[in-house]
C-alpha cells in the first residue's frame, strides 16, 4: 500500500496540469512518508507523555492517532477514525479549522462483504465536492452494463433518484489501480460517497482523496459555466445568447461534473441564440474526452435550429479538440452519455463560445433571394442584390455598390424586386456601410408588388425623436425631391415610426424572439429612413437591422397586412389559373422559431368554383411535444370524405397541409410521410377554401417543407342560381370535368330558395341514380327562418326548421309540403369523391289567387333555434349582392334582414 500511495501522489502532482483529465493536486511537504499524514512510524514523543516512540506526523495539519494506532497519524479533525474510517461526516469548515486543509484522504477499512460504509461530505459555500478514486479491491465487477457484487457511488445527499437511475452511476472493480485517478465532482451541495459490498468477500477496500474545491479555482477543477443561463425544469440544459457573451472567454460550457467523470445516461442541451442576422457562433472545444469505442452512446451533435430534429451540422466523438463555426439564429449542441464504462478514463468536454460579427462578405450565406417569376419561385439561385446608385444628391456616396462581395443591404442601397439581378427578399443592416447621419434604403417593387418590412434590432440614442426610423410608402430622401422637407408631415404619413431613444433586441432575456415589428406597404415602393447622431459612439452604435420581402399581389394573392403569412385570392380579380408554394421570402421569418402558419384563402365569385390541386409535397415532420417522450407521428388517411391527419397529439405538433372550408370543416389534411403515389389531392369547392401550410417547428435554418399546389377558378353555375319565383321548375346537377385523381373531392354547399307570393301547395320530387351514403351528400328541405331569426350561423339562419332529408340511396322521392308554405329553402351539402348527381323538380298547386305585395308569410312554426351552422356568411352576402343586381330586391331584403 505504501508504494502505491507514494506513486499516486507523484502522479497527481505531475498530471494535474497537463492531461485532459484534471484534478486537485493533493500533496504535502514530506517526500518519503509512510502515508499522507505520517512522516515516520516511530521516533517522536507520544501525545499523552507516556513514552517517546510514537509516530512522527507531518508538520502541517496532521495529528497523532493516539492509543488506537500509536504508529500512525491522521488529518487533524479525523484522527478518531484512524482505525475505522466508516460511516463518517466530513465537514469542510470544521476540517479547515482543525487541520487548515480543505482536502484529505478517505481510506476505507478492509471490510468483509456483505457490508457498507458511507461518507457524508459537507462543502462550504462556493465549493464543490471532488473525489479522486485511486484503488479498488474486491469492489464488485462490471458485467458489461452495470456493477454487480459491490460498488462506489457519489450522489447528492438530497437528490432523490429512481432505483434504476442510481444503479447506473456506480463504479466497481475487482483489483484496480487508477493512475490518473477516476475524478468525480458533485455540484449540488452536500454529497454522499457510498461504498457497498453485496456479495461475500474476504477483504474489500477502496482508497480515495477528497477535496472541497473552490469554484474560483483557476486550474479548471473549479469549473463552473459562464455566460449562460440554466433552462428551468431541465436536468442540465443551458441557453447562451450573444448579448451575454461579449468578449472572448465570457462564455464557457462543459459536460456535467467537468473535469470529472460525467454522469451516465444524460442528455444535456446547450442552445446558442443570436440577436443579429450577421452573427456567427464559434464553438471552441478546448478538450473533448469521451470513452473509446462508445460513439453510439457518448457523443456531441450540433444542429441548425433550436430543435433536436433540426438538420445535423456536426457530430463529435473521438476528436480531442474541435472548432465549429456556424451562422445563427439558433444552434443546438447536444451532449449524450451512455453507461459508465471502466476504466473511467474520460471526462466529457469543455468549450468556449464566441459570437462573431461577420464583418466582411467573404463567405456570405444566402442573404438575398433573387427575383424570379412567381410560379418558378422554387428554383431560384442566390445572387447579389442590384445596387443602384444612390437616389438623391445628399446621399454622399454609395459604398454598397463598391463593396460588391457581401450581398448586404446598407445605407444608400436601392433594392429592385424585379428584372435581372433583382431580389425578392433579403436582410438589411445600416452597419453594413460606413457611418452617415442620414441613411436611406429604397425598395423598388414591380407594379403589382407590395413590400413587407420587419425590424429585428435597433438602437437610437438621441432624445425627442432626433434619432428615428421611418418606414415610408413610396420613394423618399432627406430633403430630396420626393421629400418636401416637412419632416413632421412625413412622420405622420409613415407606415412605421420609431423615435429615439429606443432599443430593441430581437430576443428577450430568456432567448425568445419578441413579437414581430412589421409593416406592409400599399404600393410597390417603400423607403426606410434612419436619422442618427452626427458621430457614432464606439460602444453604442446607432443602427437598425431587419428584413424585407416583395409580395406579388397579382400572382401570390392579396397580402393580409396584419398576418405574418397570409394572402387571399379573389375569384374575380385573380388570374384564372395559378400556383402557390411554400414561402420563398423566408428572410422576414428569421425571427420565427416556433410554429409557422401560412395561409392562402381562395374565394370563388358567384357562379364560380375553385379547384385546388396539391401536386408535390416533401416529407413532413412532427415536432417533439415538450414533456412527451419520443416523437409521436402523424399519418394521413384518405377516405370518401377527404383525407384526414391522424395523430395522438394535437395537430400543431405536426407539419401539415390542410384544405379548410370557410366554416372550419377540414376538407383534406395531409401530414407525415404522405406517399407521392397518392398525389395529387384535389378539392373542388363552390364556397371559399383556405390552404393552410403549417410547420410545427419553424427555424430559419431548416425552413419547413416544400409543396406545390395549383389553383383554378372555374365558371360553374351549379350552386349559383339561388332564388326561384316560378311555380314549377327543375334544378339538376351538371357534370363537371374531373382530374381523375384518386383523391379528388367535391365540396358543395348550395342553397336554393323557392319563393312565391301566392298561397300554394308545393310538391318536390328529388331523384338520384347514385348509390351513395347520406354522409357523402344529401339534400335537405327547410322552412324559411324568417327575417326575425338571428342564428349564430349567419346565412344558415335563412334555413329554418328541417322538414325532410334526401339521400342518394332513396333514389326517388316526392315530398308534399305543408299547405301555405310559400317559401322553401333547399340545401345541398356534399363532401365526396364523386360529384353529387341529382335532379330536383317542383310544382305548385295554387289554391287562391292572392297578389300580396309584402314579404311572404313565414311558416307558422318558423324556429330560430334550429339553424344549421354549415353556411358561410361571406358567401351569402356576396351572392345576395349579385342577386340584387338582378332586380330581386325583395329577396335581398329578406336575406339581409336575416343575416343581421
Ligand atoms: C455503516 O452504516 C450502514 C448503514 O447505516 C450499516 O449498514 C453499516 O453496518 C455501517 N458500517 C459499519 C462498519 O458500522
Ligand atoms: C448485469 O447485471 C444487471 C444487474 O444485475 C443485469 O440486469 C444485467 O442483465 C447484467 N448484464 C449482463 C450482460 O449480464
Ligand atoms: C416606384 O418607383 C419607380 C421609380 O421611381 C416608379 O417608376 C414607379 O412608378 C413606382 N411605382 C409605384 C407603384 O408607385
Ligand atoms: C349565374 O348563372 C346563372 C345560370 O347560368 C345565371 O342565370 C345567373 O345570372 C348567374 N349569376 C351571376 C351573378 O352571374
Ligand atoms: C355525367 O357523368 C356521368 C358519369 O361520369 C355519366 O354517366 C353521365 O352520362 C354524364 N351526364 C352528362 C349529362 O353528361
Ligand atoms: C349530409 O352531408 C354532409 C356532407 O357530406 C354530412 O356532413 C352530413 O352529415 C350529412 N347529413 C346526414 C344527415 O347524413
Ligand atoms: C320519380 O317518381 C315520380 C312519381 O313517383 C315519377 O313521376 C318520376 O318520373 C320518377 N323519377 C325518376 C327519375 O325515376
Amino acid at each position: 500500500m505504501r508504494h502505491a500511495l507514494a506513486l499516486s501522489l507523484l502522479a497527481a502532482a505531475c498530471a494535474a496540469a497537463s492531461a485532459q483529465i484534471a484534478w486537485t493536486p493533493i500533496f504535502l511537504d514530506g517526500s518519503s512518508q509512510v502515508d499522507l499524514w505520517t512522516q515516520a512510524s516511530s521516533g517522536c514523543a507520544c501525545p499523552n507523555g507516556d513514552g517517546d516512540d510514537c509516530a512522527c506526523c507531518v508538520r502541517d495539519g496532521a495529528c497523532p492517532c493516539g492509543d488506537i494506532a500509536p504508529a500512525r497519524c491522521a488529518q487533524c479533525g479525523l484522527e478518531q477514525y484512524c482505525a475505522n474510517m466508516c460511516n463518517i461526516t466530513i465537514d469542510s469548515r470544521i476540517l479547515k479549522t482543525k487541520s487548515g486543509k480543505t482536502f484529505g484522504q478517505i481510506k476505507s477499512p478492509s471490510i468483509e462483504g456483505p457490508g457498507a460504509c458511507s461518507y457524508f461530505l459537507q462543502p462550504d459555500a462556493g465549493q464543490r465536492v471532488e473525489i479522486q478514486l485511486y484503488r479498488l479491491v474486491s469492489v464488485g465487477r462490471f458485467n458489461g452494463s452495470s456493477c454487480v457484487g459491490g460498488w462506489i457511488q457519489l450522489g447528492g445527499a438530497t437528490a432523490v433518484r429512481g432505483a434504476a437511475g442510481a444503479a447506473e452511476t456506480r463504479l466497481c472493480g475487482a483489483n484496480e489501480r487508477y493512475t490518473p485517478p477516476v475524478v468525480l465532482f458533485a455540484d449540488h451541495g452536500a454529497s454522499t460517497l457510498e461504498f457497498r459490498i453485496t456479495e461475500k468477500t474476504v477483504r474489500s477496500q477502496f482508497l480515495a482523496f477528497f477535496s472541497f474545491t473552490s469554484l474560483s479555482n483557476t486550474q479548471g477543477v473549479g469549473f463552473h459555466p459562464r455566460g449562460g443561463s440554466r433552462i428551468p425544469h431541465t436536468d442540465c440544459d443551458w441557453m447562451y445568447q450573444d448579448v451575454s457573451c461579449r468578449g472572448p472567454g465570457t462564455c464557457v460550457l462543459a459536460s456535467p461534473g467537468y473535469p470529472g467523470l460525467y454522469p451516465p445516461h444524460r442528455r444535456c442541451r446547450y442552445l446558442f441564440a443570436t440577436n443579429s442576422v450577421n452573427t456567427r457562433v464559434k464553438i471552441i472545444f478546448t478538450s473533448i474526452l469521451l470513452p473509446r469505442n462508445h460513439c453510439a452512446t457518448d457523443y456531441l451533435t450540433l444542429r441548425a435550429g433550436n430543435s433536436p430534429s433540426a438538420p445535423l451540422l456536426a457530430s463529435l466523438c473521438s476528436e480531442r479538440t474541435a472548432i465549429l463555426e456556424q451562422p445563427g439564429p439558433n444552434l443546438l449542441l447536444e451532449f449524450n452519455s451512455g453507461p459508465l464504462v471502466p476504466p473511467y478514463d474520460y471526462n466529457g468536454f469543455i468549450a468556449k463560445l464566441e459570437f462573431i460579427e461577420r464583418a466582411d462578405g467573404s463567405a456570405p450565406p444566402p442573404t438575398v433571394v433573387p427575383a424570379s417569376p412567381p410560379l418558378a419561385a422554387l428554383t431560384h439561385h442566390i445572387q447579389n442584390v442590384d445596387r443602384v446608385a444612390a437616389m438623391e444628391s445628399n446621399v454622399v456616396s454609395n459604398e454598397v455598390a463598391a463593396n460588391n462581395g457581401g450581398g448586404r443591404v446598407g445605407c444608400g442601397a436601392t433594392v429592385r424586386g424585379f428584372g435581372p439581378g433583382g431580389a425578392r427578399s433579403g436582410h438589411f443592416d445600416t452597419r453594413a456601410t460606413g457611418w452617415r447621419t442620414q441613411c436611406a434604403i429604397h425598395l423598388l417593387g414591380a407594379p403589382t408588388d407590395v413590400v413587407q418590412v420587419s425590424l429585428f434590432n435597433y438602437n437610437l440614442r438621441l432624445q425627442s425623436c432626433r434619432s428615428h426610423i421611418e418606414v415610408l410608402e413610396g420613394l423618399h430622401d432627406f430633403g430630396g425631391k420626393g421629400d418636401r422637407g416637412d419632416r413632421s408631415e412625413r412622420g405622420d404619413r409613415a407606415l412605421l415610426r420609431v423615435c429615439g431613444p429606443a432599443v430593441r433586441e430581437a430576443r428577450d432575456p430568456s432567448g425568445r424572439f419578441l413579437l414581430r415589428q412589421a409593416v406592409t406597404s400599399k404600393g410597390a415602393n417603400l423607403t426606410i429612413l434612419v436619422r442618427r447622431a452626427g458621430t457614432q459612439s464606439v460602444d453604442e452604435e446607432e443602427f437598425v437591422d431587419g428584413a424585407f420581402a416583395f409580395h406579388d399581389e397579382l400572382h401570390e394573392g392579396t397580402a393580409s397586412p396584419d398576418a405574418t403569412c397570409a394572402a387571399t385570392h379573389y375569384g374575380l380579380a385573380s388570374p384564372k389559373h395559378g400556383g402557390v408554394s411554400a414561402p420563398s421570402h423566408h428572410h422576414i421569418f428569421w425571427n420565427i422559431e416556433e410554429r409557422l402558419q401560412c395561409m392562402h384563402r381562395f374565394i370563388p365569385a358567384a357562379n364560380q368554383s375553385v379547384t385546388i390541386e396539391i401536386q408535390r409535397l416533401d416529407r413532413m415532420w412532427s415536432a417533439e411535444p415538450t414533456g412527451t417522450a419520443g416523437a409521436a407521428g402523424c399519418r394521413t388517411a384518405c377516405g370518401d370524405a377527404g383525407c384526414e391527419c391522424r395523430a395522438n397529439t394535437p395537430l400543431h405538433y405536426h407539419d401539415h397541409i390542410a384544405l379548410v372550408a370557410g366554416d372550419g370543416t377540414h376538407l383534406s389534411c395531409l401530414c407525415g410521410d404522405f406517399q407521392a403515389a397518392w398525389l395529387p389531392v384535389v378539392v373542388r369547392s363552390w364556397t371559399s377554401v383556405r390552404l393552410e401550410y403549417s410547420v410545427a417547428h419553424y427555424t430559419y435554418a431548416s425552413r419547413g417543407f416544400d409543396y406545390a399546389a395549383a389553383f383554378s377558378f372555374n365558371d360553374d353555375a351549379m350552386c349559383g342560381q339561388r332564388t326561384y319565383t316560378t311555380h314549377s321548375g327543375e334544378i339538376s346537377s351538371r357534370n363537371v370535368s374531373v382530374t381523375g385523381s384518386l383523391n379528388e373531392f367535391f365540396y358543395q354547399q348550395c342553397t336554393w330558395v323557392l319563393d312565391s307570393n301566392v298561397e300554394r301547395q308545393l310538391f318536390i320530387d328529388i331523384s338520384s341514380e347514385q348509390d351513395k351514403s347520406c354522409g357523402s351528400w344529401n339534400i335537405t328541405l327547410h322552412e324559411w327562418a324568417g327575417s326575425g331569426a338571428h342564428g349564430e350561423g349567419g346565412l344558415a339562419a335563412a334555413a329554418g326548421e328541417l322538414l325532410y332529408t334526401f339521400c342518394a340511396r332513396h333514389k326517388n322521392h316526392t315530398y308534399t309540403l305543408p299547405y301555405r308554405l310559400n317559401t322553401l329553402v333547399i340545401r345541398l351539402v356534399a363532401l365526396s369523391r364523386q360529384q353529387p348527381l341529382y335532379r330536383i323538380r317542383w310544382r305548385s298547386q295554387v289554391v287562391r289567387a292572392n297578389n300580396r305585395l309584402g314579404p311572404p308569410t313565414p311558416a307558422p312554426a318558423a324556429s330560430a333555434g334550429s339553424a344549421s351552422p354549415h353556411h358561410s356568411l361571406a358567401i351569402l352576402i356576396l351572392l345576395s349582392l349579385l342577386f340584387s343586381l338582378q332586380n330581386q330586391r325583395r329577396v335581398l331584403c329578406k336575406v339581409l334582414g336575416t343575416v343581421q
